[in-house]
């Protein structure tokens, strides 16, 4: 679908009538709706070819070369049942798709309709309703879409069956963009050995963590693949962040706001390789004040950087996330065999690993950008016709 199309496609939706208000128009469809449009908005969003196409980054005015008391000479609703404007006073002509007006339309319902709206889990999901089979994922576009749902509404999906040599968990990343890197290397090898920097490579068990917190910008999705699982032991475990952080809010909103509004300091340090540094916030929140991103890493948590007044109640919220996270009854604990990968939303699931002893257990990581994986989604909902899908909107991660 090209940019034309897509202003045009998905509404059966017709302009019924226009009424011109003090700043604005108000727009009745025949579904009963009413949208109002602010002059300047009109203006300001003319895809004609002198104003330019903001799709393709081809928007050739600024807006300051637009008035900002525009105001229509004239407005109709024109024979392709969308609305014609004629501005004043340069005469210039607009026209709106009725569709592409529609799905623009920013009252408080509309806006909140374009809002994903993550499905919040604890131990009672059942891991199944997160498994998706990985022939199906690759060879189906609704495999695939189901697949990508799956990831975006829970944060996280298990792909079954997938091929279990070396090297694999680049096939499943690829369902969902180009590999990056890590503070290590694009695949990293999670195998016990006996020097070793990370405690990814010893047989410990992990507390929930979100990887590499210490980054401005953590990695996106990871994608863990087994390929030898453990004898016994090694299960992964998986904990809602947003989950766990909409608790918080709702049983100490005082705490929740340290953990949202002050930054905690995280680094890593391997003498001479790498030094990394981020004093940053554990909780991140969009212009709505939705959670939009977590990140907890304790075992990376460095000597707090506080106003003293802050330094014991943010010792308090920080204990209170822990304690979430750690109860079993906000967490999944799920099992991968051979061929088995687990993406998770890192900037949404914390993940765990519980202790094993068998030397053999090799598990490989990598991850994708979250704008790549949403991109994939946005072109294949698209493709396939979900235009709600396709320009919904996404929680940002830890942008904010
Ligand atoms: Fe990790
Ligand atoms: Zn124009």
């Amino acid at each position: 679908m090209n940019v034309a199309e897509h202003r045009v496609a998905n509404t059966q939706l017709l302009i019924l009538g226009v009424a011109e208000q003090r700043n604005g128009l108000t727009v009745s469809w025949s579904d009963g709706h009413e949208s109002f449009f602010h002059h300047i908005w009109l203006r300001d969003c003319c895809y004609c070819d002198i104003c330019g196409d903001s799709y393709s980054s081809k928007r050739y005015v600024v807006p300051s070369d637009l008035c900002l008391n525009s105001a229509p000479q004239s407005v109709e609703i024109d024979n392709a049942g969308g609305l014609s404007v004629r501005w004043a006073p340069d005469g210039h002509q607009s026209h709106y798709d009725a569709g592409w007006l529609r799905r623009n339309c920013y009252d408080d319902a509309s806006r909140d309709l374009r809002r994903h709206k993550p499905r919040l889990w604890d131990c009672k999901l059942s891991v199944s309703q997160a498994e998706v089979d990985y022939a199906d994922a690759l060879n189906t576009d609704c495999g695939r879409l189901t697949f990508y749902r799956t990831l975006r509404d829970f944060g996280f999906v298990i792909v079954r069956d997938g091929p279990r040599e070396p090297g694999s968990v680049a096939k499943v990343a690829n369902m969902i963009g180009e590999m990056g890197e890590s503070a290590y290397t694009q695949i990293f090898d999670l195998t016990p050995k006996s020097k070793t920097r990370t405690i990814g490579n010893s047989t410990r068990h992990v507390p929930p963590h979100t990887d590499e917190a210490f980054r401005f910008s953590p990695p996106g999705v990871n994608i863990l693949a087994c390929v030898r699982p453990a004898k016994n032991g090694g299960d992964t475990v998986l904990t809602d962040g947003f989950n766990i952080a909409s608790k918080l809010r709702a049983l100490e909103p005082e705490c929740f706001e340290l953990l949202a509004t002050r930054t905690h300091r995280f680094h890593r340090l391997h003498e001479g390789k790498l030094d990394q540094q981020a004093n940053v916030r554990m909780i991140a929140l969009d212009d709505r004040q939705e959670i939009c991103g977590v990140r907890v890493h304790t075992r990376a948590s460095g000597p707090m950087d506080l106003a003293a007044d802050d330094v014991e109640p943010f010792y308090k919220a920080h204990h209170m996330l822990c304690q979430l996270m750690m109860a079993p009854e906000n967490q999944i604990r799920l099992r991968l065999n051979a061929g088995d990968t687990a993406l998770f939303d890192n900037h949404r699931v914390l993940h765990a690993r519980t202790e094993f002893t068998d030397p053999e257990r090799l598990m490989q990581i990598c991850n994708v950008s979250r704008e790549e994986f949403h991109e994939r989604l946005r072109i294949l909902a698209r493709k396939m016709g979900h235009l709600d899908e396709a320009e919904q909107v996404l929680a940002s991660g830890m942008a904010y």
